[in-house]
């Protein structure tokens, strides 16, 4: 077996140039981690390679350095006081064994350990890229930034991220809304359809170019205004979207009592049923003025509450005779922004609900493009405690939209909090900085592959960094976010 590579190996002693040694393998050696003496400049998450006698060069990847050293507290405490005195110390990494591709391009791993003593270098780039799989893809790739410390493009499946549906966890102000616009503008670049949800109105500014500056990445401003839409329920707050309005005929008694504060719905159940039934045989498009005014003539119960109630929903200006059609909302490769700034939640709720199963039933039959719908805080549409209006049709889209060419991104700073048959339907996964100790559980419960050493450092991921799994990458990549080409409109507060 792989008799050319071990008779090039034998007769090549010399290591190729440039290569930089960073330790020596010591202790003991396993199959998939050894632990190696640090000589040079190396940092946990850094690639490095090292030579098998069977196989050749092979990819490994720091996952934690640790100094060791003979210093007891009480000696340390005389060092404070100005003692010299002679420390001994041993600087050490745990190496994680990734692998090498073999003659068919296939990933594998050495079924026999490394020999202690072998020298550890700094992985060269064509390296790096060999074996995870970077490739330079901009026809069906989602450029996403650099890998992490290199001067190496990483790009995203755009299929599999629509198709696998993609998260995006991290606390608030780590850079979700910030990646999930790169995402997007790739998106559009790449003509998918899409929808976003967007509660705080951090979309629309998509229309305009950003400022990048950073050259590294080979990112220009621009502007994406000629493929963006946006609708908005509350165009006072929103001046700028197009009106979203529901047809009421669609809704029946129980939906609207949902959209109330009426905690006992039966109490007026018969009433409102009674007074849609009513408008529906005298006139075909009616509006909420419609059902007060016959609610107010009925002299049988006492209804004021539910006309309160209704008078309210009618303020909110959310309901017409006439709604807003899909086919206006959803044009291919467009990108649809759906503004909710100003929109209490249960309306927010709603909203997303009848989107989204109008969304999942267009696409069964075909009348819609495949698509993906952009969720950001997606906790408080598919929440893991409780229900509300959406949370049912968020869930069946988790589990059938790749089904039938629906894809999903769900954004949010509270991993566990949400539903987790939907977050593990996400196959996809973009984790920046998460502090709070349930969401790491969740975020580590969720990700494929990610060594006891990221899971520590995703406390501590700096600005701009995201760990990056799926999307046709077959293991968790710290990648250095590209700039936006569009502006940012995140308003959160860095908190980094
Ligand atoms: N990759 C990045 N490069 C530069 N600035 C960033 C990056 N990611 C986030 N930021 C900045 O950090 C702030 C918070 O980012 P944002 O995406 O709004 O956070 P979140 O959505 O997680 O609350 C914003 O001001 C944004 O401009
Ligand atoms: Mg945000």
């Amino acid at each position: 077996m792989h008799s050319e590579t071990v008779a090039g190996f034998h007769q090549e002693d010399s290591v190729p140039s440039g290569l930089v040694p960073v330790g020596i393998i010591y202790g003991d050696v396993g199959t998939t981690a050894f632990k190696c003496n640090i000589t040079g400049h190396i940092e946990q998450t850094d690639y490095v390679q090292m030579r098998h006698e069977k196989v050749g060069w092979v990819l490994g990847q720091v996952d934690t350095i640790n100094r060791k050293t003979d210093l007891s507290l009480e000696k340390a405490q005389e060092l404070a006081e100005g003692r010299e005195m002679d420390i001994k110390e041993l600087v050490f990494a745990t190496i994680n064994v990734i692998g090498y591709r073999d003659e068919r391009g296939l990933l594998q791993v050495p079924r026999t350990p490394f020999k202690a003593g072998e020298t550890v270098y700094r992985a060269s780039e064509d390296l790096i890229r060999d074996v995870i799989g970077l490739k330079d893809d901009p026809e069906k790739g989602a450029y996403i930034g650099l890998l992490n410390g290199h001067n190496i493009r990483v790009y995203l499946d755009i299929n599999t991220i629509v198709q696998k549906h993609m998260s995006v966890l991290a606390k608030t102000g780590a850079g979700k809304s910030y990646i999930t616009g790169v995402i997007i503008e790739e998106m559009m670049k790449h003509g998918v359809t899409l929808l976003i949800i967007d509660p705080h109105g951090e979309y629309p500014s998509m229309k305009n170019e950003g400022n990048a500056t950073d050259s590294r990445f080979g990112v220009s401003p621009r502007s994406y205004a000629d493929r963006m839409m946006v609708f908005s329920p509350d165009t006072n707050i929103n001046p700028d979207a197009r009106p979203l309005r529901f047809t009421l005929g669609n809704m029946e008694a129980r939906d609207i009592l949902a959209l109330t504060n009426i905690k006992n719905a039966k109490t007026y159940m018969v009433a409102l049923r009674k007074a849609l039934d009513y408008l529906r045989a005298v006139k075909p498009q009616y509006g909420i003025e419609d059902i007060i005014a016959v609610l107010e003539a009925d002299e049988e119960h006492a209804l004021g509450t539910l006309i309160n109630e209704l008078e309210y929903l009618k303020e909110m200006n959310l309901f017409a005779p006439q709604g807003t059609k899909i086919s206006e909302i959803v044009q291919p490769g467009k990108t649809t922004i759906i503004n909710l700034k100003g929109t209490p939640p249960d309306i927010q709720q709603l909203i997303v609900s009848r989107i989204a199963t109008a969304l999942f039933e267009l696409r069964k039959i075909g009348k819609i493009p495949p698509m993906m719908m952009v969720v950001e805080e997606a906790h408080n549409y598919c929440p893991q405690q409780g229900q509300v209006m959406s949370s049912k049709i968020m869930r069946t889209i988790a589990s059938e939209g790749r089904k039938f060419g629906l894809g999903m991104a769900i954004i949010s700073q509270r991993p566990a909090k949400i539903d987790k048959n939907v977050l593990s339907q996400c196959n996809t996964q973009l984790i920046l900085k998460v502090t709070n100790p349930n969401d790491i559980k969740a975020v580590v419960a969720s990700v494929e592959g990610l060594t006891s050493g990221m899971a520590d450092l995703i406390q501590h991921i700096p600005l701009g960094v995201a760990i990056v799994t799926g999307g046709g990458i077959s293991m968790p990549l710290f990648v250095e976010v590209r700039p936006r080409e569009t502006k940012h409109g995140g308003e959160s507060v860095k908190v980094i």
